[in-house]
Parts: C-alpha cells; structure tokens; sequence
C-alpha cells in the first residue's frame, strides 16, 4: 500500500465488511451484487464490469412467456461469456406454473443463480400481476419460488422493493413465506412501488428486515452511488451484502471501489485518463457485439452515463448524440480536449 497515494481513504469501519459469501451451493469471492437493469445491464456492460468485479453480476431481467416461446431477443439477453461469471438471471412472471420450466431453462443456459423479479414498478409488468405487483399477493410468491427450486438445483433468490405502498409495507413477511419456500437470499430495495425511483432509498426499513431475517441471506438495495455510501449503509443496515445498480452506470470500477475502501487501500482514480479509456473499451465491446448500427444507438445512451459528472463533457455528449457512425464517435472521444478539465474524484 503506497502511503504517499492522493487518493488513500480511511476505512469506514475496522471490521471488514466486504467478504466471501455462500448462496446455497454457491461461493461468492464477495457480497457486492451488480444488479440487473433492464435495458442496461446487457452484454457489453456485463463484459466491461467483469474487468473490474469478480464477485455476481445480473443480466437484464426476462419475461417467463416469452423464455417459454423460445422468443429469440429474450434468448440474447442472456448471452454471456465466462468472464462474467458468476452470473445471475432474472426472471419476471407471475405465473406460478411456468416458474419451474423457465427456472430450469436459466440452469440449463449454465447460469450460477436465479432470481425472481418482485420489484419492477413499470405498469405494463405489473398489470398482469408480476414485477413488484406480486408483492399483493405474497402467497403467490412463495408458490413461484416453491416450484423454481423444485426444478433447479442452482440457488433461487428473489429481488424486491419494501412493499406496494407506505400502507402495506409488507417485505418483511415477503421475506419469511420465501425463506420456507426455499429461497436462499433476498435483495431489498428500500423504496415501495408507488415511490418508483422517487425519494430516498428506506435503509432504516431494510435494517429492520434483516433484524427479522431469521438466518435469510439478505442484500440491501438503493442509492449507493459512492463507496462511502455503500459501505456505510451495508454496516449500519447490518445486512450481508449489497447491490450496486444505478450507481454503476458509467462506473464499472464502483464495486472494487467500494473493495478498496473497506481494505483501507488507495481507489481506483476516476479521472479523465480512466473514464476515456474505459468508455472506448465499452465501446468496442458494445460495436462488436451489436454491429455499427445499433451500436451508435447504444454508445449515445452509454456515452451519457459515462460522461454526465465530467464538466466539460456537454460539449462532447451532444456530438456523440449526432454522429452517425462508430468511427466518427471514436474520432470524436480521440480528439476531445480531456486535459483542458481538472482531474475528477468521483465514485
Ligand atoms: C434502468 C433501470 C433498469 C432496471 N431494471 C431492473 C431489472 O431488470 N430487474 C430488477 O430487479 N430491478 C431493476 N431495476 C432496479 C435496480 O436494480 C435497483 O433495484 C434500483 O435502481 C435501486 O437501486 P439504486 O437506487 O442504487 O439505483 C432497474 C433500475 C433502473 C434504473
């Protein structure tokens, strides 16, 4: 450890935080979880996040029918390569019986883990009852993980938010019926479903949670967007992980961040040097891996991420939105003045 390092932090706490975690028969290097994001957390970014995380990432949550189609798209939303691995799949369904059959489609891809999807707030999920519109039915879910474990041998976990509303606050029996259902984990994110992504993440509530775990694996989700953050919540909330999900948008290097800081070593320096050429990187992944043409598509959305906390990115963010071609983005990333901006020290 070089003493002398700018950016040497002090531990949040003197007991480590960060460890090895076991997920039924699953061994984890760590309890830092990437989370799935729809529309996000797709190859490319999973790609680019294993240089930087070894411990379990997720692919974009998918649709039980539509794996029971043989739907095409929802098959390449979950390509992987090892190098990602350990890798987790969502599913989103409320139908109890064709739970099994999809849980044992996610296996026989060889993923490490399945989770079910109990918190997405959108309408066109939750009007058919799935997504966060099974937390009205609690019983429902414990059906659904019942019949996931019965057909895999691969650990299930479910992911959900504290309940519908402040008036059926309800995650901590959510939490209960699933553990006898056979779930070995449950991620938290502490916000209802009439909050979407609005307000703060309720941390206090997830505490409380992991107060009544009764041995229940529990992460905590929401609102960790620096490693202080992170580590803070994960101490005081006493749960035994988290996950990192919008916080590592444009941030693949959070999690070992979040690593190092608990170890007391210097992080990892968000600087211009490191966000241009990660960027480049996630582009070529994302260019070979899509083709030129949608790929231009996906660089703008990426390109945001990755440059929305840099002060002079305004310029460069609104020529990559209109070039029209990979190359001309690289020209366009190649040529920007970086060094005309103070280094950053982000998250
Ligand atoms: C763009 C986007 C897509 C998301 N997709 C999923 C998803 O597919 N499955 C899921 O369980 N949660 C999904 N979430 C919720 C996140 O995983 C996470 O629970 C939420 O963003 C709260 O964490 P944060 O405040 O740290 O971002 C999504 C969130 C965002 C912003």
């Amino acid at each position: 450890m070089d003493p002398l390092a700018t950016n040497m932090k002090q531990p949040i706490s003197t007991k480590r935080l960060i460890k090895p975690i076991t997920l039924g028969k699953l061994k984890l290097k760590n309890n830092i979880i990437y989370s799935p994001l729809a529309g996000c957390s797709d190859y490319p970014f999973r790609k680019m996040v294993a240089h930087f995380h070894d411990g379990l990432s997720f692919c974009e949550m998918v649709k039980m029918d539509a794996l029971l189609r043989y739907d095409k798209n929802t098959f390449s939303m979950l390509d992987y390569d090892p190098s990602m691995r350990p890798l987790g799949a969502q599913l989103c369904g409320s139908k109890p019986e064709l739970a099994g059959l999809s849980a044992k489609i996610i296996e026989d891809l060889g993923f490490d883990l399945v989770d079910l999807n109990c918190g997405c707030p959108v309408d066109k999920v939750t009007k058919d009852g799935s997504g966060s519109g099974l937390l009205k039915y609690p019983e429902k879910i414990a059906d659904i993980i019942a019949k996931m474990v019965a057909s895999t041998s691969i650990p299930v976990t479910l992911k959900i938010r504290t309940g519908w509303d402040d008036t059926m606050l309800n995650a901590i029996e959510v939490m209960k019926l699933a553990k006898e259902a056979g779930a070995v984990a449950i991620s938290i994110h502490g916000r209802t479903r009439e909050q979407k992504y609005k307000g703060f993440a309720d941390w206090d509530y997830i505490k409380e949670c992991k107060k009544q775990a009764q041995g229940m694996i529990v992460f905590g989700n929401g609102d960790l967007f620096t490693p202080e953050k992170a580590l803070l919540e994960l101490e005081s909330s006493g749960t035994d992980g988290i996950l990192i999900s919008r916080g590592g948008m444009g941030a693949p290097w959070m999690g070992e961040n979040v690593k190092r800081l608990d170890r007391g070593e210097p992080l990892i320096e968000v600087n211009s040097d490191l966000i241009k050429t990660t960027l480049l990187q996630h582009m070529e992944y994302i260019a070979k891996y899509q083709g030129d043409r949608k790929a231009v598509l996906s660089m703008r959305r990426v390109g945001c991420w990755y440059l929305k906390d840099h002060p002079l990115s305004k310029k460069l963010r609104m020529k990559l939105n209109k070039a029209s071609n990979l190359k001309e983005m690289e020209l366009l990333i190649h040529s920007f003045n970086w060094n005309e901006s103070p280094d950053l020290i982000m998250a």
